[in-house]
């Protein structure tokens, strides 16, 4: 029998710019394996993003309202800084395809030498979510198209995106 008597605690970062239906697949699957999940906005200093954090943190809480064991965080640190703080044993990401997959092997292995203890899970994503991606939304929104674009975001949060363009 096991003797580990970590928390089954996972983690679940990214930029989340915004978070699409596939980002939110891999969520709800992670909610239902571990206890408590937090889906982590983590703020990367190099990268420019279409939204800023109020907005996308804004869209991950409503999209994940329903999954009483998630909580959305952000962080400016490493990680697995974050992973250790919270008490998260397992980092989970989702990979669409092979070059999702040589990316997130690398981040899994750089992680892994950060910290030894905090294992990286890859889910692969459903079939149906193939072609879904964040870039693809702001496209569809970069051209004004609103109804595709929302075909691909999590329910009602469609509105807090176009609340912040108007704004
Ligand atoms: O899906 P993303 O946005 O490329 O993933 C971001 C993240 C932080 C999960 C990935 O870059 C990673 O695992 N990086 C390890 C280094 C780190 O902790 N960076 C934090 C600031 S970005």
């Amino acid at each position: 029998m096991s003797s580990d008597k970590r928390k089954r605690y996972a983690i679940v970062p990214g930029s989340f710019d915004p978070m699409t239906i596939g980002h939110l697949d891999i969520l709800r699957r992670a909610s239902e394996l571990y206890d408590k999940v937090y889906l982590a906005i983590l703020i990367n200093p190099s990268k420019d993003y279409l939204f800023n954090l109020e907005t996308r943190k804004k869209i991950a809480e409503k999209a994940c309202a329903d999954m009483q064991n998630v909580t959305v965080i952000d962080d400016g640190g490493l990680l697995v800084d974050l992973a250790r703080k919270l008490e998260c044993s397992v980092i989970i990401k989702g990979v669409r395809d092979e070059k999702d997959f040589i990316y997130e092997k690398q981040m899994a292995a750089y992680n892994k030498n950060l910290a030894p203890e905090i294992e990286t899970l890859l889910l692969p994503c459903h079939c149906d979510l193939l072609g879904v991606s964040s870039t693809k939304v702001r496209e569809l929104l970069s051209v004004g198209d609103y109804e595709n674009a929302k075909k691909i975001l999590p329910c009602g949060t469609i509105e807090i995106i176009l609340k912040q363009r108007n704004a």
